[in-house]
């Protein structure tokens, strides 16, 4: 219950109705009995300025921030984590004696999920679009040593941009083609990350940018779209038996790790699931 004493975690974004991170983090707060709340706030790009001076002055513990906020708030904030930096963009942000700091748990979530099935050191990955969460999850396997890294798009200049930025800030030299060209790569692929919407909710029955005969059972294919849970990347690898990583772990993870910056305190990874899986009507997660 909220009292005198309740300190206060959000979410900014624009729309922020949608986002199941208010159900997900008050779950875990309950569960741990903290006397916390999470609440979301719906704010404007031209009140961005003032989210962050609003927030210290409210004595806002932590914030996430979601689409299309997670570049602009950079500039208002007093220090940035170095991957977020390197990133670009930053979606949580923790606020103490005054400073604001900023982080990207997006990044740290898709890793987290990805080595909870499979082992990413020295491995050859290849990464399906060059929007923002592929530049999170780019940056992110830099930090993990993994041997190679090639990002396909439909527009090749995107994946260039990238590419380049990403091999002039650390020791990678990461490759890039277009997407129509996959087959080049797929024999040497151990690990396939769609960071595309193709096959979201309503779209569902896109065309998979790969098929199973392009697969091989000693893959892991990792789609960070959750909606629905099996996309049709994932329906593929099953039809090979190759390892399948959902983005709903991603969503999770990248919570459970925001939960930690800003409190130091484990999060109750097993409640927060369970909440999102019920309110994505899911009844039974099966090996994801
Ligand atoms: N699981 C999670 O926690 C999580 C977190 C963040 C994002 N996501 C999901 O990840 C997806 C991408 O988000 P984002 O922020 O990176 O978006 P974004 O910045 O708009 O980038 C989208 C990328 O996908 C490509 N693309 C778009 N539609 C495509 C299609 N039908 N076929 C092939 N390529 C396509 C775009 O290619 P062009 O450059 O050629 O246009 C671009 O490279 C969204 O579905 C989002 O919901 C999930």
């Amino acid at each position: 219950m909220i009292d005198g004493n309740t300190l206060l975690f959000g979410i900014v974004g624009d729309p922020v109705g949608h986002s199941l991170s208010p159900l997900m983090h008050n779950a875990n707060i309950e569960s741990l009995g903290l006397n916390y709340a999470y609440v979301p706030f719906h704010v404007k790009k031209e009140n961005i300025q003032n989210l962050i001076s609003g927030a210290k002055a409210l004595n806002i513990q932590g914030l996430n921030v979601t689409i299309p906020h997670k570049i602009e708030v950079i500039k208002y904030l007093d220090e940035i984590d170095s991957l977020a930096e390197n990133i670009g963009a930053v979606n949580t942000i923790k606020f103490t004696d005054g400073i604001a700091k900023g982080y990207n748990t997006d990044a740290i979530g898709a890793m987290t999920a990805l080595k909870e099935k499979t082992d990413i050191k020295n491995k050859n990955v290849l990464v399906l679009g060059a929007g923002g969460a592929s530049r999170a999850i780019s940056y992110a396997l830099c930090e993990e040593d993994v041997n190679s890294i090639t990002i396909l798009n439909r527009h090749i200049n995107k994946a260039e941009a990238l590419a380049d930025d990403i091999s002039s800030k650390t020791d990678y030299t990461v490759s890039y083609d277009l997407q129509s060209n996959s087959n080049k790569y797929l024999k040497d692929t151990d690990i396939i990350i769609n960071t595309t919407p193709n096959g979201m909710y309503p779209h569902v029955d896109d065309k998979p940018l790969i098929y199973a005969q392009e697969m091989n059972s000693d893959m892991a294919v990792f789609d960070i779209v959750y909606t629905p849970l099996e996309t049709g990347i994932l329906k593929e690898a099953k039809k090979i038996g190759a390892t399948r990583i959902s983005g709903i772990k991603m969503f999770l993870y990248q919570g459970v790790e925001s939960f930690k910056i800003w409190t130091g305190i484990d999060a109750n990874s097993k409640v927060m699931e369970d909440v999102i899986l019920k309110a994505s009507g899911i009844d039974d997660i099966g090996e994801f």
